[in-house]
């Protein structure tokens, strides 16, 4: 048994790394113990770009945080969002309507503290720690109903998170079971690890998360578009992560299937 760090809750499992914790490791933050170096180390031995993928996948959130807010939304739910890093999406959508609202959940502890520790006390925003699985309890959870108005639309966030819901727990239902509580006009926000852009290298990734919580299930673009049926996707489509929609040059890169996540945005009609 491992000794204690001080402080640190006996519900987190410092034997076993997490992803959130390792995600946190690739984006260059301090929120992650040894195990989840040691992990997060091997996987950019073996994949030197993770940590640039992990980045423009940031950059996705904040574009499509930007494109929501100008389609007029002011609510956000952020599921499984993460440690938090620059550019929150609170932030980024507060910096173009400082009425915007947003919820973040995450079924990770350490993930849940810092955004606490973060937000305190801001009244538009609240943090929950919940599994994205059951949309039919965090729809009804009372931190989420206190801030966010269902007559009225909502961003529902699921960046990369969709790839640690397994077919078995049946990813489309529960991205149906969010749509079905949503307004028209509201958007589902998507990003998804894929194994198409590198094969080689998605079968030994796949590989390192099974030591997680949270195994990892890669998808193909049409396993991926499907979770979006019935919506309007918006334009350009599923893409890779740098093509959806770059504001700058430093965002679009020669070879975008080395990114080896799908980025869209639909909206509900
Ligand atoms: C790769 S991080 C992505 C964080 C953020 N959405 C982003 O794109 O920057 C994935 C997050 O999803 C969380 N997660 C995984 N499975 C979850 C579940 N079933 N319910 C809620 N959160 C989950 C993990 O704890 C982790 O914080």
């Amino acid at each position: 048994m491992a000794d204690r760090l001080a402080g640190v809750p006996e519900e987190i499992d410092l034997t076993r790394p997490s992803a959130a914790r390792v995600y946190d490791y690739y984006l260059g933050g301090a929120h992650n113990f040894a195990v989840d170096r040691e992990m997060a180390a091997r996987a950019v031995a073996m994949w030197p770009d993770l940590p640039l993928i992990m980045q423009a996948n940031r950059a996705f959130l904040r574009r499509a945080v930007r494109h929501c807010v100008a389609a007029g939304v002011r609510q956000f739910l952020d599921l499984g969002s993460g440690i938090p890093t620059a550019g929150n999406v609170h932030e980024v959508a507060r910096s173009a309507a400082p009425d915007a609202r947003v919820v973040y959940v995450d079924v990770d502890p350490v993930a849940v503290a810092h955004s606490r520790f973060i937000l305190g006390d801001d009244p538009a925003t609240r943090v929950v720690q919940a599994d994205l699985r059951r949309p039919d309890l965090l729809l009804d959870h009372p931190e989420v109903r206190s801030l966010l108005d269902f007559e009225q639309p909502v961003a529902v966030m699921m960046v990369a998170v969709l790839h640690f819901v397994p077919d078995a727990d049946d990813p489309a239902g529960v991205v149906a079971g969010y749509l079905g509580a949503l307004a028209p006009g509201s958007f589902l926000v998507l990003s998804h690890a894929t194994h198409e852009g590198q094969p080689d290298k998605a079968e030994e990734h796949q590989e390192l998360y099974r030591r997680t919580a949270t195994p990892m299930t890669m998808r193909s673009r049409a396993e991926v578009s499907a979770l979006l049926d019935g919506l309007d996707v918006v334009d350009p489509g599923v893409v890779y992560l740098p093509l959806w929609r770059p504001e700058s040059l430093d965002e679009v890169d020669e070879r975008p299937e080395r990114f080896t996540g799908l980025a869209a945005v639909a909206r509900k009609r």
